[in-house]
């Protein structure tokens, strides 16, 4: 189903090239220019829901996150669109404020804000519960994995990469480093897969925002396995999953100053806004590693810009004391 605005731009980044590319060159694939609303990776993976719920009959949507989940948004928008019934079973205590949420309500979607804890701890059960309510009240409920990445949302991003590398071969790219925030792992496992089967001379980098290199490795296998239920002769070895767990920081949605000021700089250098809880960090490990001689093996270093541009809101403090720093 057709709800992202594809292909989006590949971009290349002459200034911050010259700033951060040590001789390499920097382009951006601008997925936050999916959809105004829809914003970033989600809706790739969220077309694939839909065209399942469209087929199955499904009436409403059921999925999970933080409170500024950008899938969450993006899952409210779609239904919003498709005339579906929305709830989002979302971790984190009341009030409601700023970013996403403020979205959610406006996409009128229900927002069920469930303690931390509790949230970790059943999120399966609570997940089902919510499931068994919308049928009694006559939905026919699809539940949606955490970000969307399970093996039906990876095509979203297999799509993608065939996308890409359709842009690197107008750009006259041969090999490149392809680098992604990775938070739930489907964009990462779609694009290694995708790459795998089409262009195994690149390979794709996921910088983690939360859990291990190893947590990555099982979940992007797990979903190609699960994927294989669409496509059995898909597949990734396991030596083409590459992930840097080093650049989290205090933890997962909490960004310091290196990464609010890396944020600025982007932005006032190349007009690209990136946010603090993904595409910032993932951007700031990849300048990072770029100042410390890596990757010395490409010439040409792709960066999937995931969206996120909402999640700047809750992090306005941070963002403007980087400002008044660097100014
Ligand atoms: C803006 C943004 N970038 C990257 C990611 C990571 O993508 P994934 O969940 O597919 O790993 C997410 C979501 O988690 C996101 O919202």
């Amino acid at each position: 189903m057709n709800l992202a605005q594809r292909p989006t731009p590949l971009t290349l980044l002459d200034r911050a090239s010259d700033r951060w590319g040590r001789g390499k060159r920097l382009w951006v694939k601008r997925d936050d220019l999916t959809g105004s609303t829809l914003t970033g990776n989600k809706v790739r993976k969220l077309e694939f829901f839909a065209a399942h719920a469209n087929q199955h009959g499904y009436t409403s949507f059921i999925t999970c996150g933080g409170l500024q989940s950008n899938h969450a948004r993006a899952t409210a928008g779609v239904c919003a669109q498709l005339g579906l019934h929305c709830e989002l079973v979302l971790r984190g205590r009341p009030p409601l404020e700023g970013g996403n949420t403020l979205l959610d309500a406006l996409f009128g979607a229900e927002v069920t804000p469930v303690e931390p804890r509790e949230y970790v701890k059943n999120l399966e059960a609570l997940l089902h519960a919510t499931a068994d309510r919308h049928r009694q009240q006559g939905y026919q409920p699809l539940v949606i994995p955490t970000g969307g990445s399970n093996g039906l949302g990876i095509w979203g991003y297999i799509a993608a990469a065939e996308e890409l590398i359709a842009d690197m071969a107008q750009a006259r790219i041969e090999k490149a480093l392809v680098v992604c925030a990775t938070g739930s792992g489907g964009t990462q496992a779609g694009l290694t897969a995708g790459f795998a089967l089409l262009s195994p001379e690149s390979r794709v980098l996921g910088m983690a925002v939360c859990d291990d290199e190893h947590y990555f490795k099982e979940k992007v296998l797990d979903d190609v396995e699960q994927a294989k239920a669409h496509w059995a002769d898909l597949s990734c070895p396991p030596d083409r999953i590459f992930t840097n767990d080093s650049y989290i920081g205090a933890g997962y949605g909490i960004a310091g100053p290196e990464v609010y000021k890396t944020i600025g700089e982007l932005a006032g250098l190349e007009g690209i806004l990136l946010d603090p809880v993904y595409t910032g960090k993932a951007f700031y490990g990849l300048i990072t590693e770029l100042k410390k001689g890596e990757y010395q093996d490409v010439e040409d270093i792709i960066f999937v810009h995931t969206g996120g541009v909402f999640g700047v809101f809750p992090h306005e403090q941070g963002l403007r004391e980087a400002l008044s720093h660097a100014g």
